[in-house]
């Protein structure tokens, strides 16, 4: 593999930039993913993030999900560019990094081991420590990429398209699981919900859009609820399958014409009534008051809003990453490595791709 990515003008560039430094920077870690379906790279120097390059695979709209061979074969094309972008934008010089972090699970095997085996040549040509980060890590850190935090002990409710978690997060680099899905996934259900309906993959954004203009109480969904801080998903989307095979299939065709951002808003309402309880469980059992939402699912307007109401009634703040963190990006990994590395933690070059990881 090629470590020397830059050539002719851009090296006379990135030389300027090296001369008009007066103090070269202390930490700066170049953070890698690749778990899924984006290609990202993100630069975080002593704590503040200065790039964040991600490049989503367009690819797999067509089958209405992810393509693992096409997903690692696309990683595989646009990964160099995609970190020098970061590098460029963030002005660094690869002789300026001090640690490259990178997501080595959970996620598609080929999709990891592009990310991880391009990280550890990386780390071996520049001889600078590499970094594996737990994938759900990565998401709980993207609430301290900006400004104000989230204080230790806070709650915090990972909601993607491959995981649902409630964690209670200890520190920046400790938390422990408190309740998790026992089947799909928050944006799973969406994902396979909107499929059903005959939106484009992934179908969470288009729901959220579509809800807003529709009714929620159209029809009443059913809301599971287990023991604990559990969840599970699958029932709704067997509901959501039974109402519409209960009609002829005219009758099925003119509701969805008529009535798609009613059942949007039905399907929404009643997820989002079964994240918010065991959150709201939660907190009054513990008592922390300091909630954070991460992974995808947070970017849904209603779950904010369900969310921010439990909080404020008591008294505590909800913590939610901007729009373009909620999503698989590098700034996160990138976050989740330099709150490691400053403890003077690194992974050995034996470390693997692990598709089942758990955050432990
Ligand atoms: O965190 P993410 O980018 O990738 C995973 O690690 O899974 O999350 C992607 C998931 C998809 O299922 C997508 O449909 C869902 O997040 N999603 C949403 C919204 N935006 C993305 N679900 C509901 N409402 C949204 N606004
Ligand atoms: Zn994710």
């Amino acid at each position: 593999m090629a470590l020397v990515f830059f050539r002719g003008a851009e090296k006379k560039r990135l030389n300027a930039i090296n001369q008009s430094r007066s103090v070269p920077p202390k930490q700066v870690i170049l953070g890698i993913e690749s778990s899924c379906d984006d290609t990202a790279a993100a630069v975080i120097v002593d704590g503040m993030l200065k790039s964040s390059v991600v490049s989503s695979q367009l690819e797999h709209v067509a089958y209405g999900g992810v393509v693992p061979e096409l997903a690692s074969r696309a990683h595989e094309r646009v990964i160099v560019p995609v970190v020098e972008e970061a590098l460029r934008q963030a002005q660094i010089l690869k002789s300026d990094l001090s640690g490259i972090a990178v997501t080595s699970g959970p996620g598609l095997i080929g999709s990891l081991l592009v990310g991880v085996s391009f990280t550890k040549a990386m780390a071996v040509g520049l001889g600078v420590p590499f970094i594996g980060i737990n994938h759900l890590e990565g998401h709980l850190s993207s609430l301290y990429l900006g400004p104000n935090g989230p204080p230790s002990p806070h709650l915090s409710l990972i909601v993607s398209g491959g995981h649902t978690q409630l964690m209670k997060v200890t520190s920046p680099v400790t938390a422990e699981l408190m309740g998790r899905t026992r089947d799909d996934a928050a944006g799973e259900a969406f994902d396979k919900v909107g499929k059903i309906l005959g939106l484009d993959y992934p179908a969470g954004p288009v729901i959220d859009e579509r809800a807003k203009k529709g009714d929620p109480t159209f029809h009443a969904f059913p809301r599971t609820r287990l023991q604990g801080y559990d969840w599970s998903f699958s029932g709704i989307k067997t509901s959501v399958l039974y109402f519409l095979n209960a009609l002829s299939e005219k009758e099925r065709e003119s509701l969805l014409e008529q009535s798609l951002n009613d059942i949007a808003a039905s399907f929404q309402e009643a997820v989002v009534d079964m994240l918010v309880a065991p959150v709201k469980k939660a907190m009054k059992e513990t008592g922390i008051r300091h909630l954070g939402i991460v992974g995808g699912v947070s970017a849904n307007t209603r779950l904010r809003t369900k969310l921010n109401d439990l909080v404020n009634s008591m008294d505590g703040h909800l913590y939610v990453p901007d729009l373009e963190y909620c999503m698989d990006n590098a700034a996160m990994i990138a976050m989740a490595g330099y709150q490691r590395m400053i403890q003077g933690e690194s992974s050995p070059l034996t470390l693997t791709a692990d598709p089942s990881l758990k955050l432990s």
